[in-house]
């Protein structure tokens, strides 16, 4: 149903308030399951990805744009029970706290992330996966999927407090591609490794380590070289960099030798890198 809006005196409009307070925004759509999609292309690409819409919020001028992927999402070019919000550029920004790039957003309900065990088991054919572990950035999260995505890794694990691929910043960062490439979060990591490894995963920690192996090296391990090998690229965070106990637990550290008295990449960069090493040929 669409409902043209002249104020902000609507209580069902509560699902976009507060959302320039990242934490708070945070636990309150974790808990109401809702994410935001912002803008056409996140929100075609969201819809396409499966994902429903709770409502929609846009200006005027994007009505029209947006009446297909409204109907493809609800049925109905006028959102059926979903309601579509128009309301003024400047009457959305207040409610919201932010401008809306391209002036729609859509309150979509969060989808249903299944535990690692069936995860794995729903993608027997994976060949390559990353493990983010407690990545806080979101810029960082974002441009690691985009880069999976573009060098053929079939997955993104990432552990529970790792940040959120589906904020806004993080959408738009990874090109959309957290609605291509499957993810799914890992619980009591890095005990849950076990799964991986009971699973045929070779698991690598890329840790800054002088005991190390190359990247190089790993890469021409025959285990890693054979045509059906499973690798599985752990990342740690950015400041700490992995748990000690991760790299422990893992079958291997690798690491990227650094030049110019530089100490570490980003871990974006590190991920790029490597992933490309150990592309499938
Ligand atoms: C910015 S680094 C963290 C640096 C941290 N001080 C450390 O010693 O690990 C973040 C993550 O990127 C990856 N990384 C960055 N540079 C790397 C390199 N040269 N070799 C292997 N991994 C690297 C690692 O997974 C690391 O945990």
């Amino acid at each position: 149903m669409i409902i043209e809006l002249d104020s902000l005196d609507d209580s069902r409009l509560v699902d976009y308030t507060s959302l320039t307070d990242v934490a708070l925004r945070k636990s309150l759509e974790a808990e109401r399951g809702l994410y935001m999609a912002e803008g056409d292309k996140v929100i075609a690409r969201a819809v396409n990805a499966g994902h429903t819409p709770r409502s929609f919020i846009m200006s005027k001028r994007w009505l029209e744009p947006l009446q297909p992927i409204i109907e493809q999402a609800t049925g109905n070019s006028d959102g059926g029970d979903v309601p579509v919000y128009v309301a003024s550029e400047e009457l959305i920004e207040e409610l919201t706290g932010f401008h809306v790039h391209r002036g729609a957003l859509a309150a979509m309900n969060r989808p249903h992330l299944p535990e690692l065990e069936s995860f794995i088991g729903s993608h027997s054919s994976a060949r390559r996966i990353v493990v983010l572990e407690n990545l806080v950035n979101h810029t960082n999260v974002g441009a690691v999927f985009r880069s999976m995505a573009a060098l053929g890794f079939d997955a993104v694990l990432l552990t529970d407090s790792a940040s959120d691929p589906l904020y806004r910043r993080a959408v738009r960062v990874s090109m959309g591609t957290v609605f291509q490439v499957p993810w799914t979060r890992i619980e009591n990591w890095p005990r849950s490794m076990q799964v991986l490894k009971d699973n045929g995963w070779i698991t690598a920690s890329l840790a800054l380590r002088n005991d190390a192996l190359t990247l190089d090296e790993f890469a021409q391990l025959p285990e890693v070289n054979a045509p059906d090998s499973k690798v599985a690229l752990i990342l740690g965070t950015e400041g700490d960099g992995l748990s000690n106990a991760t790299i422990a637990h893992s079958d291997h550290a690798v690491v990227i030798p650094m030049a110019g008295e530089v100490d570490s990449l980003n871990v974006a960069a590190a991920g790029a890198v490597a992933a490309w090493e150990l592309r499938l040929r």
